[in-house]
């Protein structure tokens, strides 16, 4: 069991904070700040060493004095705001098909509300007269020029991520907010977001020389909500997950007088985000085949339809989603709209579980289907974004990007005008490393394989000589107490026939070689643990997504811990809000029920992958 083996050592000086997940809870100091050296002894665990500190979100209204670890304990239900009846739940891999593929697309109804604001043409004017223009900018529409090249087709990118505050979101904030009433707007405003749409209502605010109260999740990276707190805001860091922070934020807006400014499912919100269509539709010169949306809520995607489809028609609007976050998709398919029962948060600003109803309404009316796109894909895009124009996007500013590559490429385009929105810049840092890991993988240009050898003198250099001419990007071996061993390996592929020719020489020679590229156990876990194949009983696998947050770890352990003993675990920070772990646990098969019922109390998503292949191949 891992946790007995460690022990408490001392650190004097300050290391830079970390994520903050392995941090334990009671050892936080209360009162230190970025930049800060903590000169007094503080104890903290070895393997956490870089997890110091992480400075108290500063709470300005008097009534609120949260600090983030006082406030943990607030739930959605606590709040008690529920509004609309609950919706069914289904799982993103209900609906899967090939990147690129134009799927979803939406059986139209045929009973359209007439003559209101709701009404697209409605939609039409609103976008016109809209305000957007006092804080945002008509971002530029750019061709990218090395991609265009390689498409064979015009690549346009709408520049949102060059907004002022690094993404679209400030328009449909701005548009709500300055449509309130003058008495409305000196009560203040209130939004739930752990990302850019708080940065949007906060910089909205500034402007209109409003009071803001931004909730955001107690797990938001603190470069997020420090720069929330710059534009003048005031930050609440509440709830483990986005719905207790929304929760809270309702609440407060009934007591305080508040108003809500919703993320995407509000017709001021979608009008604001339609700008973005607007500005398309005049910057663009000759005919257009398709623009290409990411889509969260589906604020953006709304908007931009709701304009373009009603001045060119022939336009198609096609959504993007990660193939882990398809609710647009699957309430397309459904023709309803359904909740994700988990949704992938690498793209964090598209990880939603379920679509707006509005925003539902008008993308049924409107939208022409979704493409789906893995990660590595998104990855991939990222770099292509960073080669074209030095610029670094965010996953979901990079979603539209790697959707239209993927269309292109499945249904063999050329010569077309297509735009990609490019929503938003707001990187987290860490999730750099990420990104650099998968980029080629999603480009096709690096492969992920494992070889079994005998485990006898020479056969790890028959291997080497194998492999042959392909360049070998990453190696991991270990011998093995076993016959065999497994050698875990990446090469960087010019050319497909190349990769085919390579396992072919080593099946020649009875060495046999699987590509595992396609695996996120092994990309995000298993190519760390490599070290030898061992047999551990009743070994149970699963994945968990913990909350980035001092404690959370104690609070697993204490659920599993010492009733079963742990025999592997994984944590990589990614940046992210909800960390990805993988833990080996040894349970009797018996004890499943008992297991199920302790895992679900702990209310963190979980899933089972003891019988995943991969982890098979070279972990047992
Ligand atoms: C960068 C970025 N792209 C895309 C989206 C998706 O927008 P929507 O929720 O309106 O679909 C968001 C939402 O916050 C975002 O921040």
């Amino acid at each position: 069991m891992i946790f007995v083996k460690l022990q408490l050592v001392e650190v004097t000086s300050f290391t830079p904070p970390q994520p903050p997940l392995l941090r334990h809870k009671e050892r936080v100091p209360q009162t230190s700040y970025p930049g800060q050296h903590i000169s007094k002894k503080c104890i903290i665990w070895p393997w956490i060493t870089a997890a110091v500190s992480k400075p108290t979100a500063e709470i300005s209204s008097p009534n609120v004095t949260c600090r983030e670890n006082a406030v943990v304990s607030s739930s959605s239900s606590s709040f008690g705001e529920v509004s609309s009846p609950p919706l069914k739940k289904v799982s993103a891999n209900s609906l899967q098909y090939p990147s690129g593929y134009l799927g979803a697309a939406p059986e139209r109804p045929k009973d359209e509300g007439s003559g209101d604001v709701r009404n697209a043409m409605g939609y039409l004017t609103n976008i016109f007269s809209s305000k957007v223009y006092d804080v945002a900018i008509e971002s530029p529409l750019q061709r990218a020029v090395k991609l265009s090249k390689r498409l064979g087709n015009d690549v346009w990118l709408k520049r949102e991520d060059l907004q002022p505050v690094f993404s679209f979101k400030l328009r449909g904030a701005y548009n709500m907010m300055s449509k309130l009433p003058k008495e409305q707007l000196e009560r203040g405003v209130i939004c739930s977001s752990a990302g850019n749409h708080a940065q949007g209502v906060a910089l909205a605010a500034k402007r209109l020389e409003c009071s803001a109260v931004i909730a955001m999740p107690v797990t938001t990276p603190e470069i997020k909500w420090q720069s929330v707190k710059s534009l003048g805001a005031t930050v609440v860091l509440v709830g483990d997950t986005y719905d207790e922070a929304q929760a809270y934020a309702k609440k407060r807006a009934k007591e305080e007088g508040r108003t809500f400014i919703p993320p995407f499912d509000h017709p001021d919100v979608i009008m604001g985000q339609g700008t973005v269509g607007m500005e398309i539709v005049r910057q663009m010169r000759g005919p257009l085949h398709a623009i290409f949306v990411p889509v969260g809520g589906g604020g953006l995607i709304s908007g931009v339809a709701a304009f373009v489809k009603r001045v060119s028609p022939e336009v198609k609007i096609i959504g993007v989603e990660p193939f882990d976050a398809n609710a647009m998709a699957l309430s397309l398919h459904h023709g309803e709209r359904v909740m994700l029962d988990r949704v992938g948060g690498f793209a964090d600003g598209v990880a939603v579980k379920e679509v707006g109803e509005e925003t539902f309404r008008l993308c049924r009316e409107l939208v022409d289907g979704v493409v789906l796109v893995s990660r590595d894909a998104v990855c991939a895009s990222i770099k292509d974004m960073f080669e074209e124009q030095r610029s670094i996007l965010e996953p979901a500013g990079a979603l539209a990007l790697a959707g239209a590559e993927a269309y292109c490429k499945y249904y063999g385009l050329k010569g077309k005008n297509i735009v990609a929105i490019t929503s938003g810049a707001n990187m987290n840092f860490d999730k750099l490393r990420v990104v650099t890991e998968l980029a080629n993988v999603g480009r096709q240009q690096e492969a992920m394989l494992a070889t079994i050898l005998p485990e006898q003198p020479g056969s790890f250099k028959q291997f080497c000589e194998l492999v042959g001419p392909m360049n070998i990007t990453e190696l991991k071996y270990r011998c093995s107490s076993e016959k065999e061993a497994v050698v875990l390996y990446s090469v960087a592929v010019r050319t497909v026939s190349e990769l085919g020719a390579m396992k072919q020489r080593m099946e020649s020679s009875q060495l046999r070689t699987y590509n595992l590229t396609a695996s996120d156990l092994v990309k995000d876990h298993l190519r760390y643990l490599m070290g030898g194949r061992l047999n551990v009983e009743n070994e149970v696998l699963c994945k968990f997504t913990f909350p980035e947050r001092p404690g959370a770890l104690m609070k697993f352990l204490h659920t599993f811990s010492p009733r079963w003993n742990i025999s592997l675990f994984h944590y990589r920070g990614q940046g992210e809000t909800g960390a990805n772990i993988l833990v080996g646990i040894q349970v009797a098969e018996g004890e499943m029920e008992e297991f199920h019922r302790r895992a679900s109390s702990l209310k963190y998503d979980y899933v089972l992958v003891t019988d995943d292949k991969d982890f098979q191949l070279l972990m047992h």
